[in-house]
Formats: structure tokens, C-alpha cells, sequence
């Protein structure tokens, strides 16, 4: 059979094409692309002679190709990468080729189920923190995606940097979301201004790079005036400072930072909008609450939960797995081709820019009966085994899956158990609308009523 080099899509606006959807409601736009069009789609967006042609697969099988089978013919070549390099630097969800191959030599080993295992305490540490803060809540009423946030990022800073967390967090808390904002304008924009432009957007997204850079950079210059940081200290800025290849390769103080940025920005706003979800639905699902609870109260009874825990909370994990598949935080992600190939018998050219969309493939009827249903039961390993290994993929897939992938479940699943242990929940706001940032984030707010059980 030949492959079709007409690949159907929306016809859009004369003028801009698709530009103000993809824009403005990019979620939206390949859900109705997907629906409208089939499997594989073209979406024009730019005026005539800016136009940017984005392809996007909708098919785990697709899906499975761009980042598993043919992951070497699809690079981290796109805008939204570019920008991402940019801004935080050459790390590892950023960096390619020789750079990327030292760096994940260097880092896997840091990654291991055990070292992240040993993370649990940092984790029981801020846990506690947040249903210290919940008890006190006026009206017993906080905001999902607020709490998750400031709980998450607090989190990954802790692990990043030990000792010295709160005087990153300041930093952090104030900046990042800033320069987030700026990646995200920049990296889905057709059209860029120079960043040395003086426009109130680079002046504002420059400075919080600036700022967050400055603090990364200080705190890695005091440890190397103490040799490498304390004997004791096991916090991953340490131990990538310590890191060493087989031949002595090792990161530099540049690299260092980067990684530091790379870990923040992937280990922060994904796992929020995560818990964030898994929480809200929940809180709006009785039935369910009643057997997250019940299993929440048996397990972490009257203590602060453990990494062993994980294996013993099978529900919770499933209600995690669950939320990632209606709201996966990262919704979209892209790549460029280098030569020609057919993806699902549509021919993709040379050059393209290739979207991959886990919001979408997870919700495609095809492969989820009833898709917009809230049921974690459809993770019960039985029901796992048989789907198609791409019809599920939060964390992404092949060479360049996410590296924090058990770091991530354990703190959702611990964090979520422990606080269904201790809080009741129940949801103010029903309905939240999506955006999509440099992750997929709520729109509106998500407000829980929290009702402490004692
Ligand atoms: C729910 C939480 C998370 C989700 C949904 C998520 C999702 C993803 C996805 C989809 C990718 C692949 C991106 C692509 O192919 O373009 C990725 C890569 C990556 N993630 Fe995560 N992530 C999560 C949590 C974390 C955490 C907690 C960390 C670190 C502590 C982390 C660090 C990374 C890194 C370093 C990469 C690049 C890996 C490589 O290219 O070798 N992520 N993540």
C-alpha cells in the first residue's frame, strides 16, 4: 500500500490558519483534530510565508514510533525546545547527543529505586508541613493547584538542595513560575522577538533567569569552597557535584546549575498538577474517596508514611495513574523529523515538527471505553496488561522517558495517602477549565473543602 502525503486537517483561517487556536486553546485544538481528522493531522498556523505546519499522531502506535521505534529520526529540535535550552540551560530534558549521553551516564546511577527511595523522609517532612497548614485553613477551604504547587516545588528544592532549601525556595517560588510563563510565550509563538529586544516580556523573563541562575550558581560556588559539600549531606545537588564516570568524567559548575534548573522545571509543575488532579477528582468522586481513604487510614495509620509504603497502597497508585491519564501533565510534547518516514500510512516530511499529545491519545474512544469517565479501576494490572503500551504514556517513552518517573509516583502516591488519612475532601468547585503552560495546569480555580478526622 502507498503512503498518503495529503494529511487531512482543519482548514482554519484564511489568513493565520490555526494560529489563534493553537494559541489560545491548544488542548481544545487537537482533541477536535483528533476527532475531526483521524489519527495523524496537519494544523497550518502562521500567516502566508510564516506558516509553521505542525503534524501531530494521535495513535499509541504513533506515538510509540516518534519516541520509541524512530527516536533517533525525531529530535529535540522543535521551538518549544529550543526556548527550553535557552532558558534553563543544556541540562538533561534539554541536551542532545554527546552532551546528553555524559549526562544521563552521569546521572542515571542518582536515579536508582533505592537513592530515590531515600527520599521519602524529605517527602514525610514537607507532607507534614501541608496538613500542618491545612488545619489552620480559613474555612477549611484551600485551593488544589495552589497547595500542590507550593508543596511540590518545596519538595523538589529540598532534594535538590538539603540544607540550604529555604534560602532557594524565596528565590524559586518568586521566579520560576515567571520564567515559565516566559518559555511557554516564547516556545508556542510562530513569530519571536530577539530576546535583547528591551520589551517588558524579556526584561521580565531575563531577570527571573537571572535571579534563578544567581541563586543555583552561589549555592554550588559556597559548596565547592567547602570541598564538594559535607561529608554526610545526600541531597542531589551533592551528589551530582559528585558524580564521577569511569574515566573521572564529571559535571562542571555551569553543568551543575543546569541540571539543578532542568530537575526544578520538570520536577515541580508536573507532579502538582498531578496530585492536584488526583485530589480534585476525588473530592468530587464519594464512592471512590470512600476506598482511597479506607486504604489511606489501614496503611499510614498513625505514622509518617515510608517508601515501603508504595507497594502497599495499590489503590491510591491506581486513582494517581488514573488522574495522569484525564489531566497528564505533560499534555503535549514535540519533536523534529530529520528524514522523511510514514507514520500510520501518512507520509511526515523531512523537517517537520512532529506533536505528540498524551492528553489526547488518553482520552481517544478507540482505545478507552467511555474516555471522560473517572475510574481508576482501569489500571487493576489486569486490565493494564492488555492495553497497548502507548495508550498510556504520562512519562513519556523510549531513550528519552522521564527519568523521574519513581521519584514522582511515590511522592503523589505518599502525599495523597497521607493526606486522605488525616483530611476528609470534598470539592467547592466542580468544573475547572485547562490551560496549557509549559505544563497542563487548572484555569480556574479548584477550590476543596478539607475536613480534618480525628
Ligand atoms: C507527574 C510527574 C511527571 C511527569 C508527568 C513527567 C513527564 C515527563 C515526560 C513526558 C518526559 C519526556 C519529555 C519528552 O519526551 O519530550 C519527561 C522527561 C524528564 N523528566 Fe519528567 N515528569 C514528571 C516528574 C519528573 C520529576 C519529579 C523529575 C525529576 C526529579 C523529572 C525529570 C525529568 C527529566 C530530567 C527528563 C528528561 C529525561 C531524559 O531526556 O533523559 N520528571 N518527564
Amino acid at each position: 500500500m502507498t503512503a498518503e502525503t495529503v494529511i487531512p486537517g482543519p482548514a482554519g483561517n484564511p489568513l493565520v490558519g490555526s494560529l489563534f487556536d493553537l494559541t489560545r486553546r491548544p488542548l481544545r485544538t487537537y482533541l477536535a483534530a483528533r476527532r475531526d481528522h483521524g489519527d495523524v493531522v496537519r494544523i497550518q498556523a502562521g500567516p502566508p510565508g510564516l506558516r509553521a505546519d505542525f503534524y501531530a499522531v494521535f495513535s499509541p502506535e504513533g506515538a510509540q514510533q516518534v519516541l520509541g521505534g524512530e527516536a533517533a529520526n525525531f529530535r529535540k529540535d522543535n521551538a518549544f525546545y529550543d526556548e527550553l535550552r535557552t532558558s534553563v540551560g543544556n541540562g538533561l530534558l534539554t541536551s542532545q547527543d554527546g552532551d546528553y549521553q555524559r549526562q544521563r551516564r552521569l546521572i542515571q546511577p542518582l536515579f536508582t529505586r533505592r537513592r530515590v527511595d531515600g527520599y521519602a523522609g524529605a517527602i514525610a517532612q514537607e507532607v507534614k508541613s501541608l496538613t500542618e497548614r491545612w488545619r489552620t485553613a480559613p474555612d477549611g477551604v484551600v485551593d488544589a493547584a495552589d497547595e500542590m504547587s507550593r508543596f511540590a516545588l518545596r519538595t523538589v528544592a529540598r532534594i535538590l538542595f538539603g540544607a540550604d532549601v529555604e534560602e532557594a525556595v524565596a528565590v524559586v517560588q518568586r521566579s520560576f513560575p515567571v520564567l515559565g510563563e516566559y518559555v511557554k510565550d516564547r516556545g508556542f509563538a510562530p513569530v519571536r522577538v530577539p530576546r535583547s529586544w528591551p520589551t517588558p516580556g524579556n526584561r521580565r523573563g531575563l531577570e527571573a533567569q537571572r535571579a534563578l541562575y544567581e541563586i543555583c550558581d552561589r549555592i554550588i560556588a559556597e559548596r565547592a569552597a567547602r570541598g564538594g559539600g559535607d561529608e554526610d549531606a545526600d541531597d542531589l545537588l551533592t551528589l551530582l557535584g559528585r558524580a564521577r564516570g569511569e574515566d573521572g568524567e564529571r559535571l562542571d559548575p555551569s553543568e551543575l546549575r543546569d541540571q539543578v534548573l532542568v530537575f526544578m522545571l520538570a520536577g515541580h509543575e508536573t507532579t502538582a498538577t498531578s496530585l492536584a488532579f488526583a485530589l480534585h477528582l476525588l473530592a468530587k468522586h464519594p464512592e471512590q474517596r470512600k476506598l482511597a481513604r479506607e486504604e489511606a487510614r489501614t496503611v499510614l495509620a498513625g505514622r509518617a508514611p515510608t517508601a515501603a509504603d508504595l507497594e502497599a497502597l495499590p489503590y491510591l497508585t491506581r486513582v494517581l495513574k488514573e488522574a495522569m491519564r484525564l489531566y497528564p501533565a505533560a499534555a503535549l510534547t514535540g519533536r523534529r523529523a530529520v528524514a522523511e518516514t510514514v507514520i500510520d500510512g501518512y507520509v511526515i516530511p523531512a523537517g517537520a515538527q512532529v506533536v505528540v499529545a498524551p492528553l489526547v491519545t488518553h482520552r481517544h474512544p478507540d482505545h478507552w471505553v467511555d474516555p471522560e469517565r473517572f475510574d481508576p479501576d482501569r489500571f487493576l494490572p489486569e486490565e493494564e496488561k492488555a492495553r497497548h503500551r502507548y495508550a498510556w504514556f504520562p512519562f513519556g517513552g523510549g531513550p528519552r522517558a522521564c527519568i523521574g518517573q519513581h521519584f514522582s509516583m511515590l511522592e503523589s502516591v505518599l502525599t495523597l495517602g497521607a493526606v486522605l488519612r488525616d483530611f476528609d475532601v470534598e470539592a467547592v468547585d466542580r468544573r475547572v477549565a485547562l490551560s496549557q503552560g509549559v505544563t497542563l495546569r487548572a484555569a480556574s480555580p479548584m477550590r476543596i473543602r478539607v475536613t480534618a478526622s480525628d
